[in-house]
């Protein structure tokens, strides 16, 4: 490894950031993390902040799973890689199939398609329900339905059913025939409705009204996040996911829940939509699986999709995939991190800590005029609003966002941004004491505002 003088020098000078400006990124050197441990993280300078981002919602374990390393390295001496285009597969992967379908058992799930990773998944699900439905007979079922503020990855169609429109714009032409409903947003929303159960049934009545337009014999698919993530972390209310589940199975409609992130126990549940109580036809995963130790996706689904294909003719093939699906160092992970994760119970920490974590916000919300909303309370994802202007709710410059970032991280925290909302994440093996150092630090943060 380099010394860090020249890790220094060449940062960001050859390397493009996702989702980064690639001159501001060489104006304002990235952070460079070296090392991790437990649920903090180190960087180049010697700060070692408790990472409420978790990665990038993804290291639910937390940085120092042996159990999931020492997999990885076994399999690495095993079988590095084997192809699993029909025709071969690899032990991993046998057994990493079996524990996913056992996991997501009572969601109804009962086949998985890995992938390399969320938008890998989401763009695979997008062509399977389009296959599924031509399979059916009803090849004009082309069309998707969305949420706005979604996330759902950046692929071609992952970015033509987001929500957000600075993921869109700049990439547009995007898939022709998708189709966005309001988001259960209750700060923001065009109805003015503060109320989450009526805000819910003002998108119910818009999703039905669009679908009557379009016409049903026409839409394949509605993808919607059970808690919406990188949108701003929009929690809606416990009725909204089974209006659009009955909306779906009224006009023949798919429902793919995009568990990337409320995937293996972030919400305090195992999956999102069991949080809400409602079995979608297919979900998409990733983070995670592996709790980002490697890449992996994947997308699972239940009976009704799966036998379509199975009995199909030839036309049932399936033809996408990736070189790295079911890649045996990836399926080992999941092996040994779903077995982790279970073992952990992790899902119910993510739901007391989750607690802890929205009650001691709110608490700062009452000292801060600049939290607009603050969200959270369904297991270990946060979102805090700031604004400029309570009344108003103008949001936050981008300047006083960095500041507020700054001065957390300098207290001891991680936290991420996403426009004017802070976002958090943190591992589900989270402790007490952590949650408090995150809360100190956004104190901290917000008082340098
Ligand atoms: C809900 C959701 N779907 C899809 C994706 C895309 O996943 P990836 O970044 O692994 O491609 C993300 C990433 O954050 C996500 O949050």
């Amino acid at each position: 490894m380099k010394d860090d003088n020249f890790l220094r020098e060449m940062n960001a000078r050859h390397l493009w950031h996702p989702m980064g400006h690639p001159g501001e990124q060489q104006a304002n050197a990235p952070k460079i993390i070296k090392s991790a441990a437990g649920v903090r993280i180190t960087d180049i300078d010697g700060h070692d902040p408790v990472d409420a981002v978790g990665g990038l919602w993804c290291v639910n374990l937390g940085y120092s799973n042996d159990v999931v390393k020492q997999a990885i390295s076994d399999q690495l001496w095993q079988l590095p890689y084997y192809s699993a285009f029909a025709g071969s597969t690899n032990p991993a992967a046998i057994e990493a199939s079996y524990a996913v379908q056992e996991f997501f058992a009572e969601d109804g799930m009962t086949r998985v398609f890995f992938t390399s990773g969320g938008s890998d998944s989401v763009d695979t699900a997008l062509r399977m329900a389009r296959q599924y439905h031509r399979l059916r007979g009803e090849p004009t079922r082309t069309k998707f339905l969305s949420l706005k503020k979604g996330y759902h990855g950046t692929h071609w169609g992952g970015a033509s059913v987001n929500g957000n429109n600075r993921f869109r714009i700049t990439y547009e032409p995007l898939l022709p025939g998708c189709f966005h409903l309001p988001s259960p947003y209750t700060y923001r929303n065009p109805f003015g409705e503060t109320n989450g159960a009526l805000l819910a049934q003002k998108i119910a009545a818009a999703m039905v009204d669009e679908i009557e337009f379009q016409d049903p014999s026409t839409i394949a698919a509605f993808i919607m996040e059970p808690i919406q993530g990188a949108g701003g972390v929009i929690v809606p209310d416990a009725s909204f996911m089974k209006h659009m589940r009955e909306i779906c199975d009224r006009y023949g409609i798919l429902m793919i829940s995009d568990e990337v992130i409320t995937g293996f126990g972030r919400t305090g549940d195992w999956t999102g939509a069991r949080h809400w109580g409602v079995q979608p036809d297919m979900m998409t995963i990733a983070k995670g699986i592996t709790s980002g130790y490697f890449p992996v996706g994947g997308v699972v689904l239940g009976d009704k999709v799966a036998e379509v294909f199975e009995k199909a003719g030839p036309e049932g093939n399936i033809w996408t995939g990736y070189t790295y699906s079911a890649h045996p160092v990836g399926a080992a992970a999941v092996v040994a991190c779903l077995s982790e994760t279970l073992r952990l119970d992790t899902k119910n920490n993510a739901a007391v800590r989750g607690a802890q974590l929205y009650e001691g916000v709110k608490k700062l919300a009452e000292k801060y005029d600049i939290i607009g909303d603050v969200r959270g309370g369904h297991g270990l994802m946060m979102g805090i609003e700031l604004v400029s202007d309570r009344e108003k709710k103008t949001p936050m410059d981008a300047a006083t966002m960095k500041r507020v970032h700054q001065a957390t991280y300098e207290a001891g925290a991680m936290v991420r941004l996403g426009a004017h909302n802070i976002l958090m994440s943190p591992p589900l093996v989270i402790s007490e004491a952590e949650i408090d150092v995150i809360l100190s630090s956004l104190d901290a943060g917000f008082a340098a505002a």
